[in-house]
């Protein structure tokens, strides 16, 4: 069974992409890739290798993509899954999460994969347990399973990534999916770009490992890829736009576009998709030849699968 003969380094938490080496990233890729062929092939035999332990999947912000792939995940391999939702919990009565992870931990949990709208909250829990902390989206900070699904995508596509260049296209400002992969992708030697109105790009990146374009064609014209990120409709309302329809028209990625420039473009998006604002329904939904570009949107959800087994594997396998 090749997947747990490949080589990881002890990690026991992933609370973020920023500072992991190289190599810790690859054998993480490595891992799942031993695991996305057995998910395709053969399911019945993936190793049961977390068999007895339990998984508490603490998400105080809602998701479908993570949340149902961390729990595949995590039962593939054999383990129990807890599911805590913050409004059914005595979070609602007061509770602080401390206490909550607190309590949680003394019913002889294994690990936590929390979801949380503050950022920094999954490396502050992770100081406060003894126990595994998956960071499964942190606020505006970073969402690592995200960022190594994307980059497994990416490296799928391209057989490896140095010297490849991918454009992050639209509101870098709010998305933690953005940072997860300047860190990673930065680390695996691939160039970044970023593309976005201004108003929507931070000033605060702990890193310069990137170029920035204000202009979509000349950041699609340079990529071999793109990873268009959502809209995030909820918290862009204070004045960072002057409308959607002009975002749309002068950020969203459209088959005319791509058209113009005659670029073939590899294209991805974390999910949720705002349809027809950051990305046409053609260019999203298009997986095969003819047209400009090759969606992987479903492929980055089935990946997301694989990428979160190895994660849980080499985490646990650590705390052994
Ligand atoms: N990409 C992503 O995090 O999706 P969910 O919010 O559905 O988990």
């Amino acid at each position: 069974m090749t997947a747990t003969q490949s080589k990881a380094p002890p990690l026991k938490h992933l609370t973020g992409l920023n500072g992991l080496s190289s190599g810790t990233i690859t054998a993480i890729l490595d891992r799942a890739s031993a695991h996305k062929e057995l998910l395709l092939h053969d399911t019945a035999d993936v190793p049961q290798s977390l068999k007895g332990k339990r998984i508490v999947l603490a998400f105080f912000e809602n998701s479908t993509r993570t949340r149902f792939s961390f729990e595949i995940a995590a039962r593939n391999l054999g383990a129990s899954t807890l599911n805590f939702t913050a409004s059914a919990s005595s979070v609602s009565k007061g509770e602080s999460i401390a206490d909550t992870i607190r309590n949680l931990e003394a019913m002889r949990v294994d690990a936590f994969v929390i979801r949380h709208p503050s950022p920094g909250s999954a490396d502050l829990i992770s100081r406060i347990t003894g126990k595994s902390i998956v960071n499964a989206g942190d606020g505006t900070h970073e969402h690592p399973t995200q960022g190594l699904l994307d980059i497994f995508t990416l490296r799928e596509f391209f057989g490896k990534l140095e010297g490849v260049n991918i454009v992050i296209l639209g509101d870098v400002l709010h998305s933690r999916v953005a940072r997860s992969n300047i860190f990673g992708l930065g680390a695996l030697g691939a160039n970044v770009g970023l593309c976005s109105p201004v108003t929507l790009l931070p000033g605060d990146l702990p890193t310069t490992n990137f170029r920035v374009f204000t202009g979509i064609d000349d950041a699609i014209r340079w990529a071999d890829a793109a990873i268009v990120l959502r809209l995030q409709l909820e918290r862009t309302t204070g004045g960072y736009l002057p409308s959607l329809a002009d975002y749309s028209l002068n950020f969203g990625l459209t088959d005319e576009r791509l058209e113009k420039i005659r670029k073939h473009m590899l294209v991805l998006h974390p999910g949720p998709i705002n349809r027809e604002i950051e990305i046409s329904s053609n260019v999203a939904d298009r997986i095969q030849p003819p047209g400009f570009s090759k969606s992987m949107l479903l492929e980055q959800v089935t990946n997301g699968v694989a990428v979160r087994t190895a994660v849980l594997e080499i985490l646990l396998s650590t705390t052994e």
